[in-house]
């Protein structure tokens, strides 16, 4: 707390890490670059609220997105953060060039083996995160140089290996390594937050609990089945990449929502890649934003979300009562 100056209400002195606030945050939260969700308007709420904001680009990713939501960041949108997937930053020319003139001040790129670009974005003065689901992968990481690892657990919602729980894989990794640590999985509560920051956690990364607050690119349609779905209503699959015809490797399937698309094809994705009739269905189902057929990304905390509170409100209430729960 700085000498002189009152606690604020959502105790964000009590939260702050060494790490927050050496990237000039007032509360350790980053919010996840989700593809198709996090865009300019979430990213600048989860900056005007004290943590780092990040413009994700994922499958569908490339520079004209990039641009579209870097404009609607606002005039004052201060620190921020941009989210890239390794297969689309090797398919979009251009797309890390942009992301880097963008002058973020931290760029990850997750799902990838390839860590040339850490150089390329730390010689332009900007951190580097990646996310990594075991204590090997978390050691080749910080030797490639980056500056912050995501250790993201098995609950998370969207794209991600499915190795480890998130509590035990930070403990995993926080041994492993020396550089700072963020955690990313089923976070959405004043306690998982709490939990994860007294484990050691120099953040948190927060994805499901932020996909339905207003400043969302979420549809309407999906912010309203990430309402209504318990914990147990996710499922991780492969079906909609295979469905798609998306070149994800086979160790990072998603976890979503499940309906009824996802119940019909996982654990049947070798035979899905053999029916064009059904991958044309997906597509067809998925241009009218047909709830049945449309994946809606979320992770096992989806179960906490259960309005569409908007981001300051969110947070707030988050930090409030993790700085209540850590000060007692
Ligand atoms: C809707 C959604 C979209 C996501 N898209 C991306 C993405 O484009 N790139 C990425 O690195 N991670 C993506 N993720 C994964 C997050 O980075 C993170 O691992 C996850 O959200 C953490 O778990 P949680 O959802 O339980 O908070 C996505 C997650 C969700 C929920």
């Amino acid at each position: 707390m700085v000498a002189g100056q009152p606690p604020s209400a959502d105790g964000a002195e009590v939260l702050s890490t060494a790490w927050s606030r050496a990237m000039g945050l007032r509360i350790p939260v980053v919010n996840a670059p989700m593809g198709g969700v996090a865009g300019g308007r979430l990213a600048a709420a989860v900056g005007a609220a004290g943590g780092l904001g990040m413009i994700g680009m994922g499958s569908a990713g490339s520079v004209a997105a990039l641009e579209r939501e870097l404009a609607q960041l606002g005039d004052d949108a201060g620190r921020f953060g941009i989210g890239l997937v390794d297969w689309v930053v090797a398919t979009q020319p251009g797309l890390l060039d942009r992301a880097i003139a963008a002058e973020p001040v931290l760029i990850s790129v997750s799902f990838g083996t390839d860590m040339s670009w850490v150089d390329r974005v730390r010689d332009a003065g900007i951190r580097t995160a990646t996310q990594v689901y075991n204590a090997e992968e978390a050691k080749r990481a910080e030797r490639s140089g980056v500056d912050v690892l995501v250790a993201r657990g098995a609950e998370g919602g969207g794209h991600g290996a499915v190795e480890m729980a998130t509590l035990p894989l930070l403990d995993a990794v926080l041994d492993a390594v020396s550089i700072p640590v963020l955690a990313a999985g089923g976070i959405g509560s004043a306690a998982t937050l709490a939990a994860m920051l007294t484990a050691g956690a120099s953040g948190v990364w927060l994805g499901t609990c932020l996909a339905a607050c207003p400043e969302s690119l979420l549809s309407q349609d999906g912010r309203e089945a990430m309402i209504a779905a318990r914990g147990t209503d996710t499922i991780l699959t492969r079906a909609f990449d295979v469905g798609m015809e998306l070149p994800w490797a086979t160790r990072f399937p998603t976890r979503v929502l499940r309906n009824e698309f996802a119940a019909r094809w996982t654990g049947h994705e070798a035979e899905l890649a053999r029916d064009p009739a059904a991958r044309a269905e997906l597509g067809a189902g998925i241009a009218r934003a047909d709830q049945r057929v449309t994946p809606i990304d979320a992770g096992q905390g989806v179960g906490l979300v259960t309005a569409a509170e908007p981001v300051a409100q969110l947070l707030g209430s988050l930090c409030a009562g993790a700085a209540r729960l850590l000060g007692r």
